[in-house]
């Protein structure tokens, strides 16, 4: 029995990885998408506004600790796939307020797994990251490795896959967690280091690396794991854990220094300032499991990355609002609550 997903609803689809998707499942895939969105700072309608009245894709302005709306949703939109996207995910942002994490993340998750339990879905895709496991100074984090989160940003993230774990065993909900490295391109918001970084060159301004820059993390270009995902949608099968990453292993200066090289800027646009607390100094997934459905990374770091300067360098008036605005008022407020105060965790 062919059960590939008809309807698709998306939380958080006009965020950096929701807006990516979507595009990828209107483009690649003949799936109606439903995107429930609550539009916070990392949320832009306009992202996907070529795709309003296509007949394919419905935007509805929502919170996903709205249940009724949520219910309401997916019954009169018959969706048969929940991708849960949504979710608060800077880290920074977790030190200086976690209580939004808490509600968003945990709050949020539960909500939909108890909409989940009174409709029927064929699948339930939780969204989920490596940073769950905490640090991993060798070797590679399998799908069982045990949970041990460092910043209130990723006891979020890990409570909320318990849950999803204890709706599964406890009620049937068909979820499964899908955990990434980190992701970059096209539509993220300027305070993760990849954007943060291009803008700030852009602007031959100084770009801030935490303590002495050599923690490391896997990356992964955008189109790759929506590929995954999608995947993951037409396949993936209820309690499994499913990792997603490149491997492909940088520490930020390395990264950086990339970054600089394509945009033809000097080294010495590197800072070092004081580091983020409780940083976690390296990521690595084990992810052989895709592999095995066939799905692997195609596009290479260089490419990605130069495909993801050339995205910020030609869209100015996506960014511009951003960087002067939210981003502008919050990067102050770190630096002057956290970073300048000197904010420490023990061990
Ligand atoms: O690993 C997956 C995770 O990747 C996702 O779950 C998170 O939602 C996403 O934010 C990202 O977390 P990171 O903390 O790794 O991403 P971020 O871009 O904030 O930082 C990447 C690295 O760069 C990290 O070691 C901290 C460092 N960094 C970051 C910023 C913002 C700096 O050195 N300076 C900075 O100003």
């Amino acid at each position: 029995m062919d059960d590939s997903p008809r309807t698709i609803l998306v939380t958080g689809g006009a965020g950096f990885i929701g807006t990516n998707f979507v595009e990828y499942l209107l483009r690649q895939t003949d799936v109606r998408v439903v995107v429930v969105d609550a539009l916070t700072y990392a949320g832009q309608r306009h992202n996907l506004a070529a795709y309003e009245g296509s007949g394919r894709y419905v935007f509805v302005h929502g919170h996903i600790e709205n249940a009724q709306l949520l219910y309401h949703l997916c019954r009169t939109c018959e969706v048969d796939t929940l991708v849960h996207l949504a979710a608060h995910t800077h880290v920074d942002r977790s030190i200086l307020q976690a209580q939004p994490f808490v509600q968003t993340n945990v709050q949020g998750t539960v909500t939909l797994l108890e909409v989940a339990r009174q409709i029927r879905l064929r699948r339930f895709v939780q969204m989920s990251t490596d940073e769950v496991y905490g640090e991993c100074l060798r070797g590679e984090c399998a799908e069982d490795t045990p949970l041990l989160p460092s910043s209130p940003y990723a006891a979020s993230k890990a409570a909320a896959d318990c849950f999803v774990h204890a709706y599964r065993r406890t009620y049937g909900v068909p979820a499964f967690i899908v955990r990434s490295c980190n992701v970059y391109g096209p539509y993220q918001f300027p305070e993760k280091l990849l954007p943060m970084s291009i803008l700030c060159a852009l602007h031959d301004e100084p770009i801030p690396l935490y303590g002495d820059g050599s923690q490391r993390r896997q990356w992964l270009y955008v189109d790759d794991l929506c590929r995954a995902l999608w995947l993951l949608c037409c396949i993936g099968e209820p309690g499994q854990v499913y990792h997603v990453s490149s491997g492909v292993e940088l520490t930020n200066r390395e990264l950086v220094a990339q970054i600089l090289q394509l945009l033809g800027k000097p080294e010495t646009l590197m800072r070092s300032v004081p580091d983020r607390p409780g940083h976690d100094r390296r990521y690595a997934l084990r992810w052989e499991q895709l592999r095995c459905f066939g799905w692997e990374p195609s596009v290479q770091l260089e490419e990605g990355l130069r495909r993801t300067v050339a995205w910020y360098r030609d869209h100015r008036s996506w960014w511009e609002p951003l960087w002067y605005g939210e981003y502008a008022q919050y990067r102050r407020q770190w630096y002057e609550q956290v970073l300048q105060s000197g904010v420490r965790q023990e061990g």
